[in-house]
């Protein structure tokens, strides 16, 4: 047997019953691409059925508001995938009429989507023969032809997605594809593969060789940067004031506290004699608490975290653009970033 008929044999018995492999509705797929990206699968899951049931159809996606689809979001991360999403779902519904495109050229010119969820949505929906290329399926080809490129060089690309494109059976496209990437989930994992139970461990270069851990290579080039995120709880019986954040930076669009933001770490009392501070609060304000320094690792940045209570009639407050006041309540329906949405639940019970 080739490799491919022994990972198809393998994937029909060991594949994970997944609700969107039970249909070839593009959109379905769409919205469990996007959110699989995103998680890993027993995380993903419970968000894929929320929108699922939410937004049966590309439609009913476009029609939702962006503050709805970022508190279904929540907690996933990368709010941008989330607004790039309902972008897509209005232009689908305008330029397709509300049929989601299962062909990989009208989908990899919408937004939000690259060559993995194209071939992803093509191939699993309509049979298009085009190859995925994930960290999965790059492992997999890696480890089993010896390739010592880094997945994420340039040159790398190209070849992982040659190497892919030649392998994939023409046959059955969406079958091969699928069993690649839970190939690479479920036995031929990063760091504690099944080599012993592997059906192509004969003739796997990185097996015989004693390379499976050391493959695949990577570069490393992501340079992270710090930032440094003094938070203002302000609250008054049952009300609060809040942020709403602007478009340009992390967590576009979502909702968090009044921030003063510093190039390293300050001492509160010190940040507190700052003009930035009387001009946001006054003079009267009173320290009341002050957390630890919590960290919150984003792809390229590192948000380290404070909150600072302050004691301060929230009535006299001079309002800027972004800010507004609330009841505690309304915290619920709103989209939070994950390190306000666990402060705030903590401190807020
Ligand atoms: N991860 C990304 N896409 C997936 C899929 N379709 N099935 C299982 N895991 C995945």
């Amino acid at each position: 047997m080739n490799f491919t008929e022994n990972l198809l044999a393998w994937y029909s018995q060991n594949k994970r019953d997944l609700p969107w492999r039970n249909t070839t509705d593009p959109y379905i797929i769409w919205l469990s691409e996007i959110i699989l990206q995103q998680t890993r699968v027993e995380q993903g899951m419970p968000y894929f059925q929320r929108f699922a049931e939410r937004y049966p159809t590309v439609s009913a996606f476009a029609q939702a508001s962006e503050d709805e689809i970022l508190k279904l979001w929540q907690g996933l991360g990368y709010y941008s995938r989330g607004r790039n999403m309902l972008f897509t779902a209005k232009i689908i519904q305008q330029k397709f009429n509300g049929h989601f495109p299962d062909n990989y050229t009208d989908l990899i010119a919408l937004k939000g989507i690259g060559e993995y969820t194209a071939a992803a949505i093509a191939s699993f929906s309509a049979n298009q023969a085009k190859a995925v290329v994930d960290g999965n399926v790059s492992r997999v080809i890696a480890r089993y032809f010896g390739i010592i490129e880094p997945i994420n060089s340039t040159k790398g690309k190209k070849l992982f997605q040659y190497m892919a494109d030649e392998l994939l059976s023409l046959q059955s496209p969406g079958l091969h594809n699928q069993a690649m990437m839970e190939f690479g989930a479920l036995q031929c994992k990063p760091k504690t593969p099944n080599c012993s139970t592997c059906p192509v461990n004969e003739s796997c270069y990185a097996f015989a060789n004693s390379m499976v851990l050391t493959l695949p290579l990577k570069l490393k080039t992501v340079k992270v940067r710090d930032r440094f995120f003094n938070y203002f709880l302000i609250t008054d019986n049952n009300r609060i004031l809040l942020n709403k954040r602007g478009i340009d930076d992390i967590w576009a669009n979502m909702y968090d506290l009044p921030l003063i933001e510093t190039e390293t770490t300050y001492i509160p009392e010190q940040l507190f004699s700052t003009a930035e501070i009387i001009s946001m609060f006054g003079s009267s304000a009173q320290i009341i608490n002050i957390s630890a320094m919590q960290k919150h690792i984003l792809t390229h940045q590192r948000i380290h975290a404070r909150f600072i209570h302050i004691k301060l009639n929230i009535e006299e407050i001079t309002l800027q653009p972004t800010w507004f006041i609330t009841d505690i309540e309304n915290l619920k329906t709103l989209a939070l970033p994950k390190i306000i949405s666990t402060f705030l639940s903590n401190i807020l019970r």
